[in-house]
């Protein structure tokens, strides 16, 4: 068999055939103040420029090697100080960030900056050009979460760098927001790309949406109050391959345990608490502070205490299944 290139499938039958997932990632966060020192120390080791992109990656402790937080996403922390330019650039993987600190710092999509505040969430396009600076003072970090694994997979995995730091400058700040970010667009509008013409979703606006709905909501035993960014021309996600989503509990709220075959990571946007990830002898247990990172796998079961009123970002591969019609989850 193995001259002609071949090999039997019943030897790797109930491996490939399983009654449930089995994934390598395991349940596990990352504590930022630890995370901050090692990142600031490598600002002082390399250059944004040098490094092209100065990231700490979040690797999972089941995927070592893999540089991945989870089986299907790669995330990473990075970090940009006074007058940095991480030069432009663009790929075929989606990257979205999610901010952690700072003041000052920008991200251009081709060519049009958008300013970034903590708790930001910001999309840059599959394809699109791309280039980050800080005009601030101190450390400018955010959370990197891309698609990489997914496109490794299919193959189609390109990447290009401007032949200049910096894309040319093209529309306004913030245009895309005001021209699609307000429940209106253009008339005549006609949809070019699958990405959101809108990549800057700012916290204000989204913090102030859950400040309000949080005083008028049935609360859902399993997320608390649980939103999905979209694509405001489609509804669907912002991003066609990863699923992004922001939720509040209010203090004192334990989540009912829940699990679904998208899993993800997760940005601890404020609040303290703690999240229980895994059943019986594998399941872990952590504490949780603002800008904390955990890593949810793949159908493992989770649920959430908040000792303070907690906001948590998220982001996993749900857009992916849901088009392929695989995704479960379990209430
Ligand atoms: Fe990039």
């Amino acid at each position: 068999m193995g001259r002609e290139q071949l090999v039997p499938l019943w030897n790797f039958f109930s491996e490939w055939f399983t009654h449930e997932p089995r994934v390598a990632a395991q349940p596990y966060l990352w504590h930022y103040d630890g995370l901050r020192d090692l990142l600031l120390e490598s600002a002082d080791i390399i250059s944004a420029k040098e490094a092209e992109r100065r990231v700490l990656v979040l690797e999972n402790p089941g995927l070592a090697g893999r540089h991945l937080v989870t089986d299907t996403l790669y995330a990473g922390l990075q970090v940009i100080t006074p007058g940095e330019v991480a030069p432009a650039h663009r790929h075929t993987p989606v990257a979205l960030r999610f901010v952690m600190e700072g003041t000052g710092g920008y991200t251009a999509v081709e060519g049009e900056r958008t300013w970034m505040e903590p708790g930001d969430f910001i999309v840059t396009p599959s394809w699109a050009w791309h280039d980050h600076g800080h005009e601030g003072e101190g450390p400018f970090i955010w959370l990197d979460v891309l698609d990489v694994p997914t496109i490794r997979f299919l193959g189609a995995n390109f990447t290009e760098r401007y032949p200049q730091e910096r894309f040319p400058q093209g529309p306004p700040v913030d245009d895309s927001l005001h021209r699609y970010g307000t429940n209106m667009r253009p008339v005549g509008y006609a949809r070019e790309s699958l990405a959101s013409p809108v990549f800057s979703y700012p916290y204000s606006r989204t913090r102030e949406a859950l400040e309000r709905l949080k005083q008028h909501s049935e609360w859902d035993p399993y997320h608390g109050l649980k939103m999905e960014y979209i694509d405001p021309t489609t509804g669907g996600p912002a991003i066609p391959t990863i699923s992004t989503f922001i939720q509040l509990l209010p203090k004192g709220f334990a989540t009912e345990t829940y699990r679904s075959t998208d899993g993800g990571v997760f940005a601890v946007a404020e609040g303290t608490g703690t999240v229980t990830i895994g059943t019986g002898e594998a399941a872990k247990q952590f504490r949780f502070a603002k800008r904390d990172i955990f890593s949810v796998p793949c159908w493992a079961p989770y649920s959430i205490v908040a000792d303070e009123e907690s906001v948590i970002f998220s982001a996993s591969d749900r857009s992916v299944q849901t088009k392929l019609g695989i995704w479960r989850e379990q209430r």
